[in-house]
């Protein structure tokens, strides 16, 4: 009976799973492994008013995002999460008969989030073993569908590539598509490699960012998106009046002020990455994948025994089974340094075991 009632379009999704909290230590998220300054969320909390609205606009956390970036607040949208941003999109500038195109393999949300706003969906898989965007057979889709949102995640998830600049100017350039980069994982790769500086270059550019990544608020939800203030002001229309809590936007405030302590971190982390890269590359019977965010993705003869053993050693990573192309892979986020050298020992006595077995 109830079944009957279901909107056909969410039957047919098959729900995001981010993947089970089991303790230990968590290297399966992606998320800042560092822990919040002493005193920082009593410091927000303190003449926090629960009983009142948040300001629906989120304009102070606007205002710092800008001052930033040299944008004006009109050309910034905040989120509850960029989860809630990639379905905004849709809501906005997707449904019935305008498509999204992606590149597998990708981030999970994207094809749910089409699913749930009826957005029909097409693939234009990752080329060089998700090295590498097909642009041929992205162009030639634009050119046979009417596809009206593109999502480019740069770098990538799952697979940690950067694609070139050059690549994404030519989608805006000959897609008609409205392109949204996904720079969840921007700060990792470094601000030259951002398109930010293209906002008032192309007025179907979308640049998608959070702080969930490299400022360590994962748990709070805060994305943003910044654009033409056309575009910013007609997401707007679509956007769920007090999307995101007053909490979170004073923490988004606070965690900018101290803006210069995250970067440092960023560094810790891009220096622990390339270290988990280079240990894993070092074992046998690994294919490691190259990166420029905080992860590494690596696909060992058997995923799931690996994320077994890895578990019983007290390590959650991502078992991320049967990729588009790539097959069964784990993905690994950087931790604290400590944490990094302890899972390289683990990685290693699991190959090891591996090669006498
Ligand atoms: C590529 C990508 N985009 C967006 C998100 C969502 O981030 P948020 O926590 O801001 O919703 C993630 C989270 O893992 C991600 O990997």
């Amino acid at each position: 009976m109830l079944t009957e009632r279901l909107r056909p379009n969410i039957r047919a999704l098959t729900p995001y799973s981010p993947g089970a909290a089991r303790g230990g230590i968590r290297l399966d998220a992606s998320e800042n492994p560092f822990p919040w300054p002493e005193g920082l969320a009593a410091e927000i909390a303190a003449g926090l008013e629960p009983n009142r609205y948040p300001d629906g606009a989120a304009t102070a956390l606007r205002e710092a995002l800008a001052a930033r970036f040299g944008l004006r607040r009109e050309e910034i949208i905040a989120g509850n999460g960029s989860d809630e941003l990639i379905t905004l999109v849709l809501q906005t500038f997707g449904g019935p008969g305008r498509a999204l195109l992606i590149q597998p393999p990708a981030f999970g949300v994207y094809a749910i989030a089409a699913a749930v706003t009826d957005t029909p969906l097409l693939e234009a898989p990752l080329a060089a073993e998700g090295q590498a965007l097909d642009l041929d057979k992205m162009l030639a889709l634009c050119r046979e569908n009417p596809i009206a949102v593109i999502i480019v995640c740069n770098p990538n998830n799952p697979t940690g590539a950067l694609f070139p600049r050059e690549e994404i100017e030519r989608l805006l350039r000959e897609s008609g598509a409205l392109v949204v980069v996904d720079e969840a994982y921007g700060e990792f790769a470094g601000a030259e490699a951002s398109m930010l500086p293209f906002i008032h270059e192309y007025q179907n550019l979308l640049i998608m960012k959070t702080f969930s990544k490299a400022f360590g608020m994962a748990a709070l939800r805060l994305g943003y998106i910044c654009g033409p203030a056309e575009a910013v002001a007609m997401l707007d229309r679509a956007r769920q009046t007090f999307n995101v809590n007053s909490f979170t936007q004073k923490a988004g405030l606070a965690v900018l002020r101290r803006a210069a302590a995250y970067e440092e971190q960023v560094a810790v982390l891009r220096a622990e990455t390339e270290r988990l890269y280079l240990g894993l590359k070092a074992l046998p019977g690994l294919k490691v994948w190259p990166t420029r965010a905080n992860f590494v993705l690596f696909r060992p003869r058997d995923a799931a025994g690996w994320c077994e053993a890895l578990g019983a050693r007290g390590f959650t990573v991502r078992l991320l089974e049967r990729l588009p192309g790539l097959g069964s892979c784990l993905r690994v986020s950087a931790g604290t340094p400590e944490e990094t050298g302890s899972f390289l020992r683990a990685a290693a006595s699991i190959a090891q075991g591996e090669g006498g077995s």
